[in-house]
């Protein structure tokens, strides 16, 4: 377990930049965190440092549950806070995904935990006073 702290939304992003350099094919990043906390902002540095072009345009996909960016390996960008249903996710064909070569991203992963594959990249972020978040990266 790592932790971080980071005092502003630029040092989150280079955050995700840094530990995009660690991500294999394949792994998926759960991105758990209130409202505002900084999962989307995180998910910008994980593309960047993808190499994925305008990566200051990734943004929640809130309407769509999924993104997908096109980087040094395939990014898929889920929100699941939107969802109405776990069906939703059949619709799309989420094992291709979480079961495929790409990074997968999952904001508000703790909903559907039970889908997730067994071993996954969780990440707890936590508002702190100020403009500081807790980040915590479990393997
Ligand atoms: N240290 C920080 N890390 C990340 N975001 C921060 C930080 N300080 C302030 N912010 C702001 O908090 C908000 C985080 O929003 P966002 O990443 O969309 O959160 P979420 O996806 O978890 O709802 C942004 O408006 C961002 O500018
Ligand atoms: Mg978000």
């Amino acid at each position: 377990m790592k932790t971080y702290i980071t005092k502003t939304r630029e040092a989150t992003i280079k955050l995700g930049e840094k530990l995009a350099r660690t991500l294999k094919g394949g792994q998926i990043v759960a991105l758990i965190g209130e409202l505002g906390s900084g999962k989307t902002t995180l998910t910008k540095g994980i593309a960047k440092g993808l190499g994925v072009k305008n990566s200051r345009y990734v943004n929640s996909p809130s309407f769509v549950i999924i993104k997908e960016y096109r980087g040094k390996k395939p990014l898929y960008h889920f929100d699941i806070f939107r969802l109405d249903s776990v069906k939703d996710l059949d619709t799309i064909g989420y094992e291709e995904y979480f079961y495929g070569n790409g990074i997968c991203v999952v904001e508000w992963a703790d909903k559907i935990k039970k889908l997730l594959p067994k071993k996954y990249l969780e990440i707890k972020i936590k508002i702190l006073k100020n403009n500081d978040r807790k980040i915590k990266i479990r393997k």
